[in-house]
């Protein structure tokens, strides 16, 4: 469904007032200008080291609606390409991922290298007369591509800022789940990838710091003994613990009590996060004995968590109302067999498409989401009033953070950032 009234992003916010219009969920007109001014300008994640270890090997996957091509080429460097034919367009790789010297087209076979040069055109003697400048039709490069910790990210925008920059302090938090061991991460082969009729902002949104939901949304999940330490805690009656955090350029973090607490579920993982504890805090420093980020979104939309399940994953979004969510579980590459085992089923169990804890928020994102369709009820705001003035800037945790467990200023900075990008 479509609404035509071309809209002025700049009033549909008052942060101040957390307030938020519905119609950013809903209106094409906005869908269209979030994909110019966010993700053409936005670092975008794209996929972890581990996944491309040899020569050749690539994924696919997206920045924005742009399809694109990850892949290592035949001297070992990482390069990122429009996932697109240079002569009418067609999808070049189809496949999810694999390992190719060459990439032929399945239109007309032409046939790129995977340094992105075009390498074969069928014909081109005779047809083209040999006049084709093969040198200009060769795969167009995203304009920046970098890592973090062997976190490729990619943008279009050859100005933007260094990917350091735009990660800012969120590069500590980041480390908490992607190198708080020697050897940083590897990802467990195969992935989950599914659609959900919902607008991306919802999914990014709550893994960036609704822990408001998790009490209630998955309180049958959690009583069935599926809980994390700090909320098994709160259900025999002590208090939550811990801080929402935002670190500003829109990235924020659920964060609970102390870094060497483990928030695991399952008994084994618990014992091998005891056994790493000082090996994390060796590498992580003292604002490990803070705090332990355990849920958190990387603006726009990339996110991680781990306490039930292990994993990160992008909310692509296809139109204003649906999204493709591509889901990876994540190992320490030092961690035993068996806990990375127990990390893929756990992750499988509770957040993936039949996970118990995934199904709950995707029933409630599709519902936000389709309620905007009614011309009246997208007229109304949404409420993003949650401790809002009570969150002060923490000098030990290098961001904004919440005075209560539970807070919406991870979603104020949120829609902060986005306002300023619409602006
Ligand atoms: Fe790719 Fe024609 S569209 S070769
Ligand atoms: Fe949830």
């Amino acid at each position: 469904m479509q609404n035509t009234v071309t809209t002025d992003p700049g009033n549909l916010m008052d942060l101040d007032k957390g307030q938020v219009s519905r119609r950013i969920f809903i209106d094409r007109d906005i869908y269209e200008q979030e994909l110019e001014k966010i993700f053409s300008r936005c670092w975008l994640f794209l996929c972890h080291d581990s996944q491309l270890p040899k020569p050749g090997d690539f994924i696919t996957t997206y920045m924005g609606e742009d399809p694109v091509l990850v892949v290592r080429d035949r001297e070992g460097k990482v390069n990122a390409f429009l996932n697109v034919c240079r002569h009418r367009g067609n999808r070049l790789c189809r496949a999810d991922s694999g390992n190719a010297a060459v990439f032929v087209c399945a239109y007309h076979g032409w046939g790129y290298s995977n340094d992105g040069r075009l390498q074969a055109v069928p014909n081109l003697k005779d047809a083209y007369y040999d006049e084709l400048d093969t040198t200009n039709w060769g795969l167009i490069p995203v304009a920046q591509l970098d890592n973090y910790k062997g976190l490729y990210f990619a943008t279009f925008d050859p100005d933007a800022a260094s990917l350091r920059e735009y990660l800012g302090e969120f590069t500590w938090y980041l480390d908490a789940f992607f190198d708080r061991r020697e050897g940083g991460v590897e990802v467990v082969e195969g992935a989950h990838k599914w659609i959900v009729p919902c607008n991306w902002k919802f999914p990014a949104e709550n893994f960036g710091g609704d822990a408001y939901h998790v009490g209630w949304n998955h309180l049958s999940a959690l009583k069935t003994g599926t809980v994390s330490a700090s909320r098994a805690r709160q259900l025999e009656g002590a208090p939550l613990i811990g801080e929402i955090i935002a670190t500003g350029e829109g990235h924020s973090m659920i964060c609970r009590g102390a870094g060497d607490y483990s928030e695991a579920v399952i008994p084994e993982v618990r014992e091998y996060d005891e056994q790493v504890a000082a090996e994390a805090k060796q590498r992580l420093g003292r604002r490990w004995e803070h705090t332990n980020p355990v849920v958190g979104t990387v603006f726009p939309n990339f996110s991680m968590i781990r306490t039930l399940a292990q994993e990160f994953r992008v909310w692509h979004h296809r139109g204003p109302e649906a999204i493709q969510i591509s889901s990876f579980t994540f190992v320490d590459k030092a961690a035993p067999q068996q806990v990375k085992d127990a990390l893929r089923l756990a992750s499988v169990r509770s957040f993936s498409p039949a996970g118990n804890f995934e199904q709950d928020d995707m029933d409630n994102w599709q519902a936000c989401t389709e309620t905007c369709r009614g011309v009246v009820s997208r007229r109304l705001n949404l409420n993003y009033q949650m401790g809002m003035g009570r969150e002060r800037f923490n000098e030990d945790l290098g961001a904004w953070a919440s005075d209560f467990p539970i807070s919406e200023v991870s979603q104020r900075n949120f829609y902060r950032r986005w306002a300023e990008l619409m602006a």
